[in-house]
This record gives C-alpha cells, structure tokens and sequence, in this order.
C-alpha cells in the first residue's frame, strides 16, 4: 500500500519476495555544491548546494523490478548513481547483501561493482566509438578478471543472450555500424557478462525509435525472469513503468513522496503530484483530455515552496 504522502521518509512495503533486502536505503542524501564566479568567491558569498537526493529511505527486494518516476531534475538519475556509488553520497545509508556501501573504500567496492550495473540513457555514449563490441565487452571481462581462458565463448553467450545473433556477425563490429537498439543491446549484453545481481536501468529506451522500445523492454523482463535480474527502472514514461514495474517510487525535489505497488499507485494515488503526474499521461481522446499542466502546477504549489526548483540548502 502507498505511504502517507507527507512523510520524509518513506521505504514503502518491499515486494514480498524472502526475507532480507537485496538493497536497502535509509536516509540517503546527495549533495552537489553550486558553482560560482571568481568575485562571489572573493566576497565570500556561499556557493550553496543543491539537494538532489534528500533523505531517500527504500528497500529493493531480490527480484522485483522498481521503478523510479519523477519530472526532470528530481533526482532521479543521481539516486541511481548513488546506489552503485558512482557519486558519494553526502549522507545516510546503503546496505547491499547488508554490506555497506557509503564510505566504502574503492579497492572493496571494486569487487561488488560488477554485480552492481548500470544501463544508460544513450547506448552510443555508452560504448567507446574505436572498440569493436567484442572488445568492449572482452575488456570489462579483462577488468573484472572473469573467464580468463574462455573470454570468446563468454562474448558469444552474452551476444546471443541479447538478441545479437549470429555473435560472430557481432564481434567485429564498431559502434558506428550499428542501429541505436543494436548499440542498447550490445550494452546490455557487456552488463550481463559481468553476472551482476542489480541492474539500474536510466531511461534505458528513451533515446530510441519508437519501434525497438518494446523489444528492449521486453528484453530486458526476459533477462530479468532468467538471470534471476534486481532491476531499479527510471523513467518519465509511466506507460513503460505500469508494463514493467512492480513498484513505484514518486521523485519529487529529492525525495521520494510515495512508493507502492504500480496498481495501486496507478489505481489509488495518494499524494496530488503523484495524481497530477498520472494525469499528464498523454490521452489518446481528445473528448476526454485533462488540462495536464496545469493540474501539475497545482500540484506543485500543494507539495512545497520551491515551485519546481531542485531544493537548494546552504
Ligand atoms: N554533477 C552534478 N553537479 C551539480 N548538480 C548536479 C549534478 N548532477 C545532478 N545535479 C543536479 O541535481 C538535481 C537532480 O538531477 P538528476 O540528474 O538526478 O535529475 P533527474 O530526475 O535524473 O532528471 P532528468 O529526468 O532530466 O534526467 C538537478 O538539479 C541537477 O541539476
Ligand atoms: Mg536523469
């Protein structure tokens, strides 16, 4: 059931899947200082920072697909980065098989981090442009010093596995050559080989044709029932989430205003942003189309003072 919508904090039930958390989050914070000119600096105005997650607390049960929703510059992507610790939190809590990741030193998180990955919203920023895809995804094997005698074979399966059949048509190609759904699943497949456990998947279909969207996904839900896969799934497109997820956070200014399984936060929501965000869905009858901005904007003056701003401190 979704949270209250007015608490900080909110972990949401996680899916009834075992006992522990795969992920758990407890009051994670990211702070990133704001940049200013030379005379601030001389005058010794502060800079201050921005909040871009502020007091973030979930729990990711092993198996479930979570899908993290919000409007632009709500957070969504530094919290994805912060669970794989590609930014430093400022503060709180990551627990991963209850380890803890924040503070972590780089040398032990270097062994978790291929169990931890991430899909990116551009698959061409994603591969290196002079690295065939063989190569690309034999080197992070290298990295990770995985399959040492049999790194070929490893390449294939991961090639096969994504839909990049026949491999060997694969391997020697260059980024250049490929289609944008081709590159998306050449990056996954590079994800794959490492055996990770959680995958963050950052608007992994945005940047795409409309026509290869639903096969990425539909990729991807396959990886997920035969790998065993943890997904965190961000996202504008809420049709994607309803289809994929089996809950949903709302990000809003840094903090997630309301978790719950995606019926019920299609069916039920509890928090007016979450409301006006559902109502921004695109209706395809004009007979029945919502004055969606609007409703969004209301929402906003109900949530808080910032009027849409990232939240700012300091
Ligand atoms: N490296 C950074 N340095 C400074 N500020 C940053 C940095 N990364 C993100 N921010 C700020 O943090 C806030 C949250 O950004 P983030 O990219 O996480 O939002 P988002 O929800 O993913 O947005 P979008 O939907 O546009 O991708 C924004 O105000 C952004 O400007
Ligand atoms: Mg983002």
């Amino acid at each position: 059931m979704p949270t209250k919508p007015d608490t900080a904090a909110v972990t949401g039930p996680p899916a009834d899947r075992g006992s522990e958390p795969l992920i758990s989050i407890r009051d994670l914070h990211v702070n990133f200082a704001l940049r200013t000119n030379a005379v601030a600096r001389l005058l010794g105005r502060s800079s201050g920072t921005v909040r871009a997650v502020d007091g973030v607390s979930l729990d990711l049960a092993q198996g479930e697909v979570l899908g993290i929703v919000g409007e632009s510059g709500s957070g969504k992507s530094t919290l994805g980065r912060a669970l794989l610790r590609l930014v430093s939190p400022s503060g709180g809590s990551i627990r991963y098989r209850g380890r803890e990741l924040v503070g972590m030193h780089e040398s032990q998180l270097r062994p978790m981090r291929r169990k931890l990955q991430m899909v990116f919203q551009d698959p061409h920023a994603s591969l290196n442009p002079s690295m065939t895809v063989g190569h690309a995804i034999s080197d992070a094997l290298r990295i990770h010093r995985l399959y040492p005698g049999d790194r070929d074979r490893a390449v294939a399966d991961a090639l096969e596995r994504v839909g990049l059949a026949p491999a060997e048509r694969f391997v020697p190609k260059y980024p250049g050559e490929l289609s944008g759904g081709q590159k998306q699943r050449a990056v996954i497949a590079r994800a794959i080989s490492l055996g990770p456990e959680l995958l963050v998947a950052d608007e992994p279909i945005s940047m795409l044709d409309m026509s290869v969207r639903a096969k990425i996904l539909g990729l991807l839900d396959e990886l997920k029932r035969d790998l065993g896969l943890t997904y965190v799934y961000i996202t504008h497109d809420l049709a994607s989430a309803r289809f994929f997820c089996d809950r949903i956070a709302i990000m809003y200014l840094g903090k997630v205003i309301e978790i719950g399984p995606t019926a019920e936060i299609f069916d039920n929501p509890r928090h007016p942003y979450t409301e006006a965000l559902l109502k921004a869905v695109p209706d395809p009858d004009p007979c029945t189309r919502r004055p969606a901005a609007r409703s969004i904007r209301a929402a906003r003056r109900r949530s808080g003072p910032a009027g849409g701003r990232p939240a700012t401190c300091g």
